[in-house]
């Protein structure tokens, strides 16, 4: 649909329900069904989930609805965006740091993000070789020992070329959709790809839930240890639900950007993050009973998705089709998040510049394969390159992890706070009641939670990011 724009008509959402499947496709990504279980089964399980949850509804939904309301005020791409609600409040422009530092992290984590997605693609190709030489009936790998299995992924990160190539593939796919633009390109893929994605989600979590260790997987993930939410746990679980929800970045400011003024943004804030919530739950349910069902370890970190489950697959019946399946639900979700990753520097780029959408896409995607190939690079022939060494919070890390540590740990926490504090004490008050279609005492909750918890608890996340040590 076209939204119009003092007198200029800009693309935007055709409708709301495309609206809220593409910020789900969003959200709903590598951090739901990698990140998610890696870090609760590392956690312990149930205090970790839980704390997850209460970080969701009173931390991300506020900042969420925050960074909705920004956008769709503004109309603009994010820095834009925010320039105009600083403006229509009498505040200083310069506010536009909270998003012009969003841009700069959006463009860092798309850059890493593609390259994981050549990890899924990597995987697709090694189910369906396996599918081709073996059929489908049997187990995947099938005779094949479990160290090899295992190895699959360490092997590939020993082969630099196939890992480069695979993360052009897979930006190439992102930069495809976004160059099509917003609602012929990007609400395409979330309208094709997101139901897809659900309906697979759900059909390997039954299939494995036959499997035997649903139960062991649900007192698992939902026992409450109050002993287990140690300072560390704690830290993990707002780090997950910041990256899951796509705070921080600027990211749910641009698609914010082009909601329609009768869309409640209210009611699509809580849609959002409880389908997000949802799909890192049932990722949990999803995984974990095929892994226990295999008595194999849950506490494998980032290696769960890529070397644990691939492992398990080779005990269940039918294992090769469920893991190709998985793999291409995994690459949905990421392909979903990838694109609104390179759609906030490409909107930037559009309003700055005035160059036309696929211009500005491809060079972000350009800039983005460079850094890529050096995070690729990173895990093989740049290994021993460590960029920041001079800094202690980056000693000893390749590009890879520190494009990861400068992002999660830097930016996206200091730019939620920057929103947090923008919306909840600069703002003006008649224009955020207006925007973020909150009534009565429901309103008054929110602005508690977005002008004290929020900066509070993102302030705390700072510290003890940047001080690894204090709480150990
Ligand atoms: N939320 C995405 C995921 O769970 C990753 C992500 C982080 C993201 N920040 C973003 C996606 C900004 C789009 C925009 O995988």
């Amino acid at each position: 649909m076209a939204l119009s724009q003092g007198g200029k008509t800009r693309d935007g959402w055709s409708s709301r329900s495309a609206f809220i499947l593409a910020a789900i496709g969003s959200a709903v990504g590598l951090g739901n069904l990698w990140r998610f279980p890696a870090e609760a089964g590392a956690n312990g399980g149930g205090a970790f989930v839980l704390f997850y949850i209460l970080c969701v509804l009173m931390i991300g939904l506020p900042i969420l609805l925050s960074e909705t309301l920004i956008g769709r005020h503004g109309q603009a791409s994010a820095p834009e965006s925010v320039r105009r609600v600083a403006k229509a409040s009498r505040v200083s422009s310069h506010w536009d740091i909270l998003a012009s530092m969003g841009v700069l992290a959006a463009f860092m984590i798309l850059s890493f993000y593609c390259v994981v997605g050549g990890w899924v693609l990597y995987y697709i190709g090694q189910f369906m070789a396996d599918i081709f030489a073996s059929g489908v009936t049997g187990g995947a790998f099938e005779g094949r020992p479990a160290e090899e299995i295992e190895a699959l992924l360490p092997n590939l990160f020993g082969n630099g070329i196939l890992m480069v190539g695979l993360n052009a593939l897979f930006l190439g796919f992102t930069l495809f959709f976004v160059a099509r633009g917003v609602s012929g390109g990007i609400e395409l893929v979330a309208k094709w790809m997101m139901p897809a994605f659900f309906i697979l989600l759900i059909a390997i979590t039954v299939y494995g839930a036959f499997g035997g260790a649903f139960s062991q997987t649900v007192s698992y993930l939902f026992t409450f240890e109050p002993e287990k939410l140690t300072g560390p746990v704690m830290l993990a679980a707002v780090g997950q639900a910041f990256f899951s929800l796509s705070l921080g970045v600027a990211g749910m400011i641009t698609y914010g950007g082009y909601v329609g003024r009768n869309v409640n943004l209210g009611s699509t804030s809580a849609i959002i993050s409880s389908a997000d919530t949802a799909v890192a739950l049932l990722a949990g349910l999803c995984i974990f009973p095929i892994v226990f069902a295999a008595g194999l370890s849950v506490a494998a970190g980032p290696g769960l998705m890529f070397q644990t489950l691939p492992h398990a697959f080779q005990e269940m019946p039918t294992g090769s089709v469920v893991g190709l399946l998985f793999f291409i639900m995994v690459g949905f979700a990421a392909l979903t998040s990838s694109v609104a990753l390179l759609e906030v520097p490409t909107a930037w780029l559009i309003d700055k510049f005035r160059f036309v959408r696929p211009v500005s896409a491809s060079i972000v995607a350009g800039g983005a394969m460079i850094l890529g190939a050096l995070a690729a690079l990173s895990f093989n022939e740049l290994a021993d390159w460590h960029p920041l060494d001079f800094i202690p919070l980056f000693a000893g890390q390749g590009f890879f992890d520190v494009l990861d540590g400068i992002t999660a740990k830097l930016l996206m926490p200091i730019g939620a706070l920057l929103t947090a504090l923008f919306i909840g004490w600069f703002a003006d008050r008649k224009l955020v009641d207006l925007e973020n279609g909150l009534g009565g005492w429901l309103h008054l909750f929110w602005l508690f939670l977005v002008r004290f918890v929020c900066p509070i608890a993102l302030i705390g996340i700072l510290v003890v990011g940047i001080f690894p040590g204090m709480f150990e």
